[in-house]
């Protein structure tokens, strides 16, 4: 394992970009919201000084009503990416920075539980304590703009309208919002997608999926990404588990870094109240024995198990009777032959072992998943996702994500997407030192 450590990084070290840090290059030419929490974590494990300055780059692109956008544009003159900020057109809502330009739409919230454990890996660093103490407000101003703006009904869970902001672009999850989403070709603008002519197509999402990415992101731009229009409007309305489950460990995390610091938690620990309860009625799916998003707009449970239901472990959110059950399917795949976690469910029609997020591996779902299993005592389930995320790169490299069938991966070089990868090199470098 040991072996692994200057390789991850070096990645991190070249991805650097004199004060962020990409996710791969070509592919991913800027800074991507979650991306940056973890690629924090590994960060702090040779500088912490590149972590500190990853999220201070990261929120100076925070929105004046909270929201942490899911790209941060820092170079206007990268042309490469498409939709870049010039499509996106964030400054159509007051609120949105000139400098740096940004997305529209967010990503899963991982930075409270990011600092939290930073602050754990380093609690001597007094550099890292200050940073602590100022960055505290706006994460919890992020989660307020969650809260307030996300979840319009009041329930205790926040909606998505874009599948981006899940952080799963295609997962077969989306499938039926994506079919409901119906549009006049014409009225969609001229656009030219990068990805496929830089990644092997059959690994990305198709054509038919980006006509509905770019339509969602013309509807949040007409509603000057204002969530009230969107909410009536959008043909794709979700609360996710995944959005949901970070969202309640990043509480959970801010609760535990205000008591430390005297700073007031009131606010957050009435968030926390009404939202873990909630997400545990409403998104436990007893026939399928794990949680699944729910279709605000069809007003129906989403059923499919998927790694998001898996991520509610790290929230520490399921009763032990739930969590036994996730550890139980976890295990079943482990005989079976697979690789886990794989990102959709193996026994479905609409597995994909290669395309994205309907089959394969992600490290860093892989990496909460661990600590989730760690934390109700699954130790021999968690040191298996350790494991396998660790032999997938040492065979493989550091690729942005795997092929899920051992049989399959045997026959492989390489893994999947774009390669020396941000998170990839930090999940397996904060992995490796936490032994
Ligand atoms: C893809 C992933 C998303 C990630 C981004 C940058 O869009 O689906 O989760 O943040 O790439 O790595």
């Amino acid at each position: 394992m040991e072996q692994l450590v200057q390789p991850a990084q070096q990645i991190l070290i070249k991805n650097w970009k004199d004060g962020f840090t990409i996710p791969t290059s070509r592919l991913y030419p800027f800074q991507w919201n979650w991306d940056s929490g973890f690629t924090a974590l590994g960060q702090g494990h040779f500088d912490l000084d590149f972590a500190i300055r990853e999220l201070q780059s990261l929120f100076s692109a925070q929105w004046e009503n909270g929201m942490i956008p899911h790209i941060v544009f820092h170079s206007e003159n990268e042309k490469t990416y498409f939709p870049n900020y010039d499509f996106w057109d964030a400054n159509v809502n007051i609120g949105a920075p000139d400098k740096p330009k940004t997305s529209g739409i967010t990503q899963p919230a991982v930075h409270g539980f990011v600092l939290e454990r930073l602050l754990e890996q380093f609690p001597d660093s007094e550099k890292l304590v200050a940073f602590a103490k100022e960055l505290f407000p706006k994460i919890v101003k992020l989660h307020r703009w969650f809260y307030q703006y996300r979840d319009p009904e009041r329930e205790g869970l926040t909606f998505i309208f874009h599948p981006w902001e899940s952080g799963r672009d295609n997962s077969p999850l989306w499938d039926e919002s994506m079919d409901r989403t119906v549009f006049n070709k014409e009225d969609l603008p001229n656009y030219q997608r990068r990805d496929t002519s830089i990644a092997h197509a059959d690994e990305r999402p198709t054509s038919y999926q980006y006509d509905r990415y770019v339509y969602l992101l013309q509807l949040g731009k007409k509603y000057k990404y204002d969530e009230r229009g969107i909410f009536e409007e959008s043909p794709f309305l979700i609360q996710d588990t995944l959005m949901n489950a970070v969202l309640i460990k990043s509480n959970d995390s801010l609760i535990q870094l205000g008591k430390r610091f005297g700073f007031d938690t009131a606010e957050i620990e009435e968030w926390q109240q009404q939202a873990k309860p909630k997400f545990a009625e409403k998104l436990w799916n007893e026939e399928l024995e794990t949680f699944t998003v729910y279709d605000l707009r069809a007003n129906h449970a989403v059923s499919h198990k998927e790694i998001g239901g898996l991520s509610a472990l790290y929230a520490e959110i399921p009763t032990s009777l739930q969590a036994l059950k996730l550890n139980n399917y976890l295990q079943s795949l482990h005989q079976r032959g697979y690789y886990i976690c794989p990102s959709f469910d193996v026994d479905s029609p609409l597995f994909d072992s290669k395309r994205y997020w309907r089959g394969p591996i992600w490290p860093q779902m892989n990496w909460m998943i661990h600590h989730g299993l760690k934390a109700y005592g699954f130790e021999d389930t968690a040191a298996i996702v350790k494991a396998d995320l660790i032999e997938l790169v040492s065979k493989l490299g550091f690729y942005e994500y795997f092929e899920s069938q051992k049989d399959v991966a045997a026959r492989l070089e390489t893994g999947y997407g774009g390669g020396n990868f941000s998170w990839t090199a930090a999940c397996t470098l904060d992995l490796v030192r936490d032994c």
